[in-house]
């Protein structure tokens, strides 16, 4: 068991688990960007800078989705608690560099949603296999959307074939130029195929197939080593649910929002027995996602772009142990 303090009227097992459920959002390349510092009053989420992607993800935009996204958990194992989460984003002076902090804001008064998305944190995960061809339908869209907007973004469902067509273009643009940058595939290949033991990462269990030529939808190519080949008969299914995840504003404060917001509606997704997986190379290249932008018109900033639909279970990727995210309290200012 990691020793780590009480706070906010939590046991240090409370504490840890809190922390756990964390560290089981999603993040880029599975790199696990965050790092949290416990005490007494508070619980502070860092990034971790040594984790960040700078040709896959530049602008450390990904960083700080994947962190909304572990404070989204963060927040959800505290109400399963029965506390309710004071967060303050970007608080400045009151904790230097950090993305979150979080306080104890009273009781919180449980309900099944919560609980639901709570059960569903350690059950969701990314699931690169062909989906089923039996679609989402509109109260499971429905509900998806609701997710994106209780955290103040917007899930765009693309609903016409002329849109489908042009958000393939995207990808499978972007998808070429980064297949002709070393860096991006460098960096790829640092956090894909057989790394025994590693704690992070994309192991080949969870790659999915190798992208070829007649596939509709280009996926990630997590290089030799990190795809299976594809069984005869195993095509990627040609229409699935699509869908962009967008903020409305394009700074830091609205990459954590969309970070937190695309947690929960991965979570719901997990909770109406609906997998995802993502499809972010036209977010990553800058001059795609400008296209992409205009294209959604002029309000919504394009933040990931999610692939949701109905398929078989996946393993589990791996996690670095609690223990490895901390930071040292002494460290702490204010
Ligand atoms: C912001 C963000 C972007 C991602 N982009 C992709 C992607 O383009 N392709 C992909 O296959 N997985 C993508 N992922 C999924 C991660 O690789 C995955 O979350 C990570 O490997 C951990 O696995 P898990 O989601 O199953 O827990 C992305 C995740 C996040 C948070």
């Amino acid at each position: 068991m990691t020793e780590l303090p009480p706070a906010l009227g939590l046991t240090p097992d409370q504490v840890e688990a809190v922390l756990k459920a964390a560290s089981l959002a999603p993040s880029v390349l599975n790199t696990q960007p965050w790092r949290f510092r416990v005490l007494p009053d508070r619980l502070e989420l860092h990034p971790d800078l040594d984790r960040a992607l700078p040709a896959t993800d530049p602008d450390n935009r990904e960083l700080r989705l994947s962190c909304g996204a572990a404070l989204f958990n963060l927040r959800l194992a505290l109400q399963g608690f029965g506390v309710r989460p004071l967060v303050d984003v970007l608080p400045g002076h009151a904790a230097p560099d950090a993305l979150a902090v979080v306080r104890r804001g009273g009781d919180f008064a449980q309900d099944d949603e919560m609980r639901a998305l709570l059960r569903a944190v350690p059950a969701r995960r990314t699931n690169r296999r062909p989906f089923f061809e039996s679609g989402v339908d509109a109260r499971q869209r429905h509900a998806l959307v609701r997710a994106a907007d209780l955290e103040r973004s917007r899930l765009h469902v693309v609903a016409t074939r002329e849109e489908a067509a042009r958000l393939k273009d995207f990808v499978r643009r972007a998808h070429r130029i980064q297949q002709d940058d070393p860096a991006v595939l460098a960096e790829l290949t640092a956090f894909t195929g057989h790394r025994p033991g590693a704690g992070d990462g994309v192991p080949p269990a969870s790659a999915g197939f190798r992208p070829e030529a007649q596939d509709e939808w280009t996926f990630r190519d997590f290089r030799p080593g990190g795809n299976h080949d594809r069984p005869p008969g195993k095509d990627y299914e040609p229409d699935p649910m699509v869908a962009v995840l967008c903020s409305f504003h394009d700074n830091p404060f609205a990459q954590l929002q969309a970070g937190q917001a695309m947690q929960r509606v991965l979570l719901t997704a997990t909770t109406l027995g609906l997998s995802a997986s993502f499809l972010s190379q036209p977010v990553e290249v800058r001059s795609v996602r400008e296209e992409l932008r205009r294209a959604l018109g002029s309000t919504l900033v394009p933040q990931t772009v999610l692939r949701i639909g109905f398929s078989t279970p996946v393993p589990a990727t791996p996690r670095r142990p609690v223990g490895e995210l901390l930071m040292e309290p002494t460290d702490a200012t204010g």
